[in-house]
């Protein structure tokens, strides 16, 4: 990865933290937000957002996030140790406070807010996982459908609107971050960025 910031100089921001002797890579576009924690062994690539108080946590296993993947305000993502890693693709929205756990999630997919990913579970490409729902471990889904529920089940494939809906979650982020970026220079310790 190309652009990687140095973890050892944003320690004292609180952002990035070092674990078990492996650091965050982190592209020097993505958007950290205040209060956003990615520790250990986790590699975000470029585009990404990362908003307030979610935490990344690749302590135990690896995580790795894919190009223009948003994971918004809340999120929780982590691993199972020696065993599930969480791979997640590119332009994924994880909505807020959803939870991801040893599991993968195809590029383009759409984890609403509050939901739940257990180890081993696949979300396939450009899927929406709906708000709430519980998708049990090892849950293989196919590309393009409606998950939900507790346990989630797969409700119908995704109609024409919403498949358009689920690839917009991903552009609005993009938009979000430069808004975010052109506003808080007032206020350069909430930048969102590395260098403060
Ligand atoms: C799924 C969603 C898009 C709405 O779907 P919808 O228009 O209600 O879908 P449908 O009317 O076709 O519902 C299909 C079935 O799934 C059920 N369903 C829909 N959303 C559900 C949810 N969140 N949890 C459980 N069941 C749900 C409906 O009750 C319906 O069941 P039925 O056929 O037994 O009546 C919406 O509920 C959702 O979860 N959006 C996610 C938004 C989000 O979190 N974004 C990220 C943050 S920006």
């Amino acid at each position: 990865m190309q652009d990687i910031i140095a973890v050892e100089s944003e320690v004292e921001t609180g952002k990035l933290y070092a674990f078990d002797g492996k650091s965050p890579v982190v592209h020097s576009s993505v958007f950290l937000a205040a209060g956003a924690r990615v520790i250990g062994d986790v590699e975000i690539a470029e585009g990404c957002s990362v908003w307030f108080n979610a935490v990344v946590r690749g302590d135990v296993e690896r995580v790795r996030i894919g190009r223009y993947t948003n994971i918004q305000d809340n999120a929780v993502i982590h691993v199972t140790h020696f065993a599930n890693p969480t791979e997640i693709g590119e332009r994924v929205t994880v909505g807020h406070a959803a939870v991801l756990h040893g599991c993968t999630i195809k590029d383009g997919a759409l984890i609403g807010m509050n939901a739940v990913v257990l180890d081993r579970a696949v979300i396939g490409a450009g899927s929406l996982v709906a708000a709430g729902a519980m998708v049990r471990p090892g849950t293989k889904t196919p590309e393009g459908v409606l998950i939900a529920g507790v346990p989630a089940k797969i409700v119908r494939e995704l109609t024409d609107d919403e498949r358009k809906m689920v690839a917009e979650g991903a552009e609005n982020y993009m938009l979000y971050v430069k808004h975010y970026r052109s506003e808080l220079p007032q206020r350069p310790w909430d930048l969102g960025t590395f260098a403060t």
